[in-house]
């Protein structure tokens, strides 16, 4: 159902001894015989086990198809080996539901297919790993052999996707686990980086290696004697040699067999905080007439700090402690300018603000946070403190982050009144939501229009508005509403639903949301589906998903963010494109999380582009375990300004190669952002041709990562930049 790509960090060496399966054939539909080793699929077509067959030409499928390849497996696997006992076949991942066929003998099944009992139920991003003993019948040694796999996709993305097939003999290598996740690299030392590794061994025997870490061309290896079912840890330390790759292997002793993982170096951009006082503020904050009121006022720089505001329309006062601005909303529509200040015992800040009162809510995209990308549906309140607790006391908040929004996982039943419940991980959440208020953050929760969410929890289909007013009653600020089982209500296919069909259950939520009296922004999130962006503004909310669901890797990241060149047009103040929250620092889907495996190079330029993009910014990593490199990029002002200007707009590309994209953003104040992104594999000098851009008239340049000025435009004719890298400049006339 979701449609990313995972790139895997870890990649075992097994020089001829796997074998890869790479010449895929390809028929939808659904036969039985297709199993069968000597049915003939010389006319189907040939297609790629890599990635989904929407993106090879089968748009929108949705239901059976079959995949067949054909192998030779040679007895020498096995004298490979050490073990000499299991056959391993990896079917890559399938979307949603598949069978495996070995010459015509089922070898395994993961998930349920539609008409059998409890089914359809997908597991769209679960390795297919299935083993068989070396003497199983079906296994054709020195001979060729037939695998067939029987493939159910119920919507989205579908088929075989992830990674190629293979197939291999189980060994010791595979009872061996490398973590470099047993901490994040550590440069807190001037001059030098520190990586602590752990090497598991799951055996029953003894783990005899090498261990060794390799970085610009030097290499550090040392001996390695693993007790059974034991782990062993070491800290490597070396010259820190910023923004280089670094290389962990571990060999096996006896057939030499490796795990191998590599990495970036982090390096920091962002020039440090002063500690006098500095507002960071987007300049307006729109509100409804007499509903609850809650904006901060935020600063960067030492504590305590004294926050004012002067002309504050009647009924909001603020907390001179926190700078929390509360109270009710006027009634009268308009446009309120206050004047607000920061003072510590070095100076004091002053800005202008304003608090636009009317109908319209999210004047700049929202910024915050949000459960699923770290915990999934692990998530609990105390995990939700905790991250709202890092976002104050790290200082992320003091940089305009301020919602924090609970994902799936939270829902429980409904009671007899139908009132829908929280689970017992979320034993109080009017108290959640009033803790979060007393620090000034917003409160962000999540459902489905459908009878049950994506992680098959109660949704709201036929309660909107009763869910709607329980939200109120907690204090919620934000409602994710997302599609999930509403297809099933539905009960047609994709392409017979009419718009209205597709607006309907949100602007149901959309009705129940304003008969409230209180603020909550809906988030609708159907994944881009029937392209969303041309009418979602009709469903009354704030901000729609273009995309399926991120994941940390460059493919996902790329694939996505790069495909909102043509969504700028639907973008708009109130009503924000949303290419999915953000994957950086520790994230994990569940309950363990891993450091995201984008370089700090591709981090960069993920936060450039959902900056330049005008996208909603939502961290989805646990904010407690934030690293100096994480904590860089979130708290750059002036990325996040260019991401909240109150033009509101998306930026677009206006130059593209093969290798590279140049994309622009104009400013509220006439100036203009450029980012130039390389999206090749190799480090790549990309000529600024300012006249043909149309820029030529803008006369000097300012790089908002460093926030230092760069100079005359005329004089930067070219810029290099690492792969996957990007560099910003902001114009001025
Ligand atoms: C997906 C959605 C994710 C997350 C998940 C929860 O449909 O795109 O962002 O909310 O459901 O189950």
């Amino acid at each position: 159902m979701k449609h990313f790509l995972l790139i895997l960090l870890f990649l075992p060496f097994f020089a001829f001894s796997q074998i890869q399966l790479e010449q895929w054939k390809f028929k939808q539909g659904d036969d039985m015989t297709w199993a069968k080793p000597d049915f003939d699929d010389s006319k189907w077509a040939n297609i790629k086990a890599t990635t989904f067959y929407e993106n090879q030409g089968y748009d929108g499928y949705n239901g059976y198809s079959w995949y067949r390849v054909k192998f030779k497996m040679p007895k020498s696997l096995i004298e490979q080996s050490l073990l000499k006992d299991s056959l391993r076949i990896i079917v890559a991942r399938v979307d949603d539901i598949d069978a495996t066929y070995l010459n015509g003998v089922k070898i395994g099944e993961t998930g349920i297919f539609p008409g059998d009992p409890g089914g359809p139920a997908g597991h769209y991003d679960k390795l297919r790993r299935y083993v068989l003993p070396v003497n199983h019948a079906a296994i054709r040694w020195d001979e060729e052999n037939t695998l067939a796999v029987r493939v159910f996709d119920g919507g989205g993305g579908g088929g075989l996707w992830g990674l190629t097939p293979n197939v291999d003999l189980v060994d010791v290598i595979d009872f061996v686990t490398m973590n470099t996740d047993a901490s994040a690299f550590d440069f807190s030392e001037k001059g030098k980086i520190k990586k602590l590794l752990k090497i598991e061994n799951n055996h029953k025997e003894t783990l005899l290696g090498y261990l060794s870490l390799e970085i610009a061309g030097k290499t550090e290896k040392i001996d390695v004697s693993i007790a059974p079912l034991s782990t062993f840890s070491h800290t490597f330390t070396f010259s820190n040699i910023e923004n280089s790759k670094v290389t962990y292997t571990f060999s096996e002793k006896n057939k030499g067999k490796k795990l191998m993982a590599s990495q970036m170096t982090p390096y920091i951009l962002t020039p440090a905080e002063k500690p006098t006082p500095k507002i960071t503020n987007a300049a307006v904050f729109g509100a409804r007439p007499s509903n609850p009121f809650l904006w901060t006022v935020t600063a960067t720089g030492e504590r305590p700090m004294v926050f004012t505001a002067q002309n504050l329309p009647e009924g909001l006062s603020i907390d001179t402690k926190t700078g929390v601005i509360s109270g009710t909303t006027p009634s009268k529509i308009g446009h309120y300018n206050i004047i607000v200040s920061a003072e510590n015992n070095l100076s004091k800040d002053i800005k202008s603000l304003k608090i636009v009162v009317g109908d319209k809510l999210a004047l700049t995209p929202p910024m915050g946070w949000n459960s699923w990308n770290c915990w999934g549906t692990s998530v609990s309140s105390e995990k939700v403190k905790i991250s709202a607790n890092a976002l104050i006391d790290k200082g992320l908040a003091n940089h305009g982050w301020s919602y924090i929004n609970i994902d799936d996982g939270w829902e429980d039943k409904r009671d007899a009144n139908g009132e829908l419940l929280s689970n017992e991980k979320f034993p109080d959440m009017k108290g959640l939501g009033d803790y979060l208020h007393s620090k000034g953050l917003k409160f962000g929760i999540y459902s489905s229009p459908g009878e049950k969410t994506c992680g098959g929890m109660a949704g709201s289909l036929n309660h909107e508005a009763q869910d709607a007013q329980t939200w109120a009653n907690w204090g919620i600020d934000y409602i994710k509403y997302d599609w999930c089982s509403y297809n099933d209500y539905l009960k047609k296919p994709q392409n017979e639903w009419s718009i209205e069909e597709q607006i309907l259950p949100f602007k149901k939520l959309n009705d129940g949301i304003e008969k409230t009296n209180r603020d909550m922004l809906m988030s609708v999130c159907n994944w881009g589906m029937n392209d969303v962006w041309k009418w979602a503004d009709k469903t009354g909310g704030q901000l729609w998903r273009t995309s399926g669901d991120i994941e940390d890797s460059w493919a996902s990241l790329s694939s996505i963010g790069f495909a909102q060149a043509n969504l700028a047009q639907y973008n708009k103040i109130a009503g924000w494109n949303d290419p999915d929250m953000l994957i950086v620092g520790w994230v994990g889907w569940g309950d363990k999380l891993h450091q995201t495996k984008l370089t700090p190079v591709e981090q960069y330029t993920h936060i450039s582009l959902w900056s330049i993009l005008s996208a909603p910014l939502l961290i989805g990593c646990d904010i407690s375990r934030l690293d100096a490199f994480t904590y860089n990029l979130l708290a750059n002002d002036e990325i996040i300004a260019i991401n909240q200007d109150i033009l509101g707009k998306a930026a677009t590309c206006i130059e593209k190669t093969a290798k590279h994209q140049i994309w622009l953003k104009e400013m509220a104040d006439g100036s203009k952002i450029v980012g130039v992104f390389n999206l090749s594999d190799d480090k790549e000098t990309i000529a600024l041709n300012w006249k043909s851009l149309n820029l030529h008239k803008y006369s000097t340049a300012r790089d908002p990562w460093r926030q230092v000025d760069v100079g005359k435009l005329k004089k930067i004719k070219a810029t290099t930049i690492d792969s996957h890298g990007t560099m910003m400049y902001v114009l001025k006339k």
